[in-house]
């Protein structure tokens, strides 16, 4: 798996509002919607579909290139915090199509559930795939999702992982299970407690979100 910290003063301010204990609501959903187009911003670099053309300016003919509209990035946020991060793929990327998955961690055993799959039954050959939820913290949940992409026909390598912090359990579970990875964080905390929380992380971000 490789993992990619983007360095930029917006990202790390965006982080900064989101572990303020401070930060209402409203605020921190619109802070973790700004950290999320920033960081699709950049996991979209060198990977989009690009198709040439010409077009005429009101002063003559320029060579031009277009993310191709018929290969849409699929986008699947992990509920419900996933969704906060997520809420601007779709303005970021010209053309995307979104499935969502509903997760739910066990706050006693730390085992994650599965109580929503809009999956397609089979992703196309060569899909790209962002798949987009917050924390990264004993690694639970998103090894079970990339394992339910990889069950619709997703290779490693068509998925990326959009998180806002991430823990080392589970970049080195995620690592050992799916070499062919990628994942782009706003940032690695060092530690996780023994309640799965990332220390000092932002708390819990869906109930931080969603209220
Ligand atoms: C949190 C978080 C991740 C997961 C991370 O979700 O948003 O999905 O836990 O933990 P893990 O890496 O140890 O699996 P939660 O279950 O609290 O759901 P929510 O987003 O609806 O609050």
């Amino acid at each position: 798996t490789m993992v990619c910290v983007p360095s930029h003063p917006l990202i790390k301010h965006w982080i900064s509002i989101l572990r303020n204990e401070q930060t209402p609501c409203a605020t921190f959903k619109n802070a973790m919607a700004e950290l999320g187009r920033l960081l699709i911003y950049e996991a979209s670099r060198d990977w989009l579909p690009v198709v040439n053309g010409e077009i005429r300016t009101p002063m003559g003919v320029a060579t031009v290139e277009f993310v191709d509209p018929h290969e849409p990035i699929m986008i699947v946020p992990i509920l419900r915090a996933g969704l906060a991060l997520a809420e601007h793929a779709s303005s970021v990327l010209p053309a995307t199509r979104t499935y969502h998955l509903g997760m739910r961690r066990d706050e006693m055993t730390l085992e994650p559930s599965l109580y929503l799959n809009k999956l397609p039954d089979k992703f196309q050959e060569g899909s790209q795939i962002l798949l987009i939820d917050p924390m990264l913290a004993t690694g639970g949940t998103v090894i079970a999702a990339v394992d339910l992409l990889k069950d619709r026909g997703a290779e490693d390598k068509q998925i990326k992982v959009i998180s806002a912090i991430a823990a080392p359990p589970a970049l080195r579970k995620l690592s050992q299970k799916f070499p062919g990875l990628h994942v782009y964080t706003g940032i690695v905390d060092p530690i996780l407690n023994e309640k799965g929380f990332i220390v000092p992380g932002l708390g819990d971000a869906g109930d931080r979100s969603f209220g």
